[in-house]
């Protein structure tokens, strides 16, 4: 389903080029859980950013479901983004004035579809992940675990294939990290296949294959 073959990706900071990562070779497959470990600045955010399509490779070759990333324009990488990759964060990054229905039907609103069939969408991916008696409440009516699992049923509602999460635990105590993770093992067994970084020991036994980076390099 990922493909990268001999990746590199450097920062343009002024004048100075900073390589990040430096040949990344790694295929995952359909339905696999995998989580990307390492040091802080080792390059795992940069990395998921390229197989969620948020910013562009400098070399090397991708492919996403058999369909080639690399050179991609903008709109190119929107539209792979739409129709493939479901994205969780560590913030959680909800809209904080709206409910947390309005929150998971906002990626419907720009695919254009109706509000009646919006909200019938958004309470059904609400109740997915348990939520179904804080759909009218706002994030900070909720807690740190209730605001993830607001922003899982966000990244879901576009039925993507891919869930890739950014230390999705990383601002939850261990008790709701786990919840988090139980949720994520769920949707894996329903199908999903997830890309996940995390830098918790605790969290990765969740997932069934670890890719360690240092400075930009799979070392295992
Ligand atoms: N937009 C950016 N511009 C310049 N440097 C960046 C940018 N994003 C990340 N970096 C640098 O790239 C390196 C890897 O960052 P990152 O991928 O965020 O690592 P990690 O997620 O493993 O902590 C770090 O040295 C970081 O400072
Ligand atoms: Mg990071």
């Amino acid at each position: 389903m990922i493909r990268l073959d001999n990746i590199y990706k450097a920062y343009q900071v002024g004048d100075i080029s900073l390589p990040v990562l430096r040949g990344i070779t790694l295929t995952i497959e359909e339905g696999e859980f995998v989580s990307i470990m390492g040091a802080s600045g080792s390059g795992k955010t940069t990395l998921l950013n390229l197989i969620g399509c948020l910013d562009s490779i400098d070399e090397g070759s991708y492919f996403l479901s058999g369909e080639k990333v690399l050179g991609a324009s903008s709109d190119q990488l929107a539209g792979f983004r739409s129709r493939h990759i479901g994205f969780v964060f560590q913030l959680f990054n909800l809209i904080p004035r709206i409910t947390a229905l309005r929150n998971v039907e906002l990626p419907l609103i720009y695919a254009g579809i109706s509000s009646v069939e919006r909200k019938n969408l958004a309470l059904e991916a609400l109740e997915n992940v348990g939520l179904t008696d804080r759909a009218h409440h706002v994030p900070a009516q909720l807690s740190g675990g209730q605001q993830q699992r607001v922003a899982i049923a966000r990244a879901l509602i576009n039925r993507p294939r891919i869930l890739v999460a950014d230390e999705p635990t990383g601002s939850l105590d261990s008790t709701t990290s786990q919840e988090i993770m139980r949720l994520f093992q769920a949707l894996n067994q329903g199908g999903m296949t997830i890309v996940m970084v995390t830098h918790e020991e605790e969290i990765e036994k969740y997932t069934r294959r670890i890719v360690r980076l240092v400075d930009g390099n799979i070392v295992s």
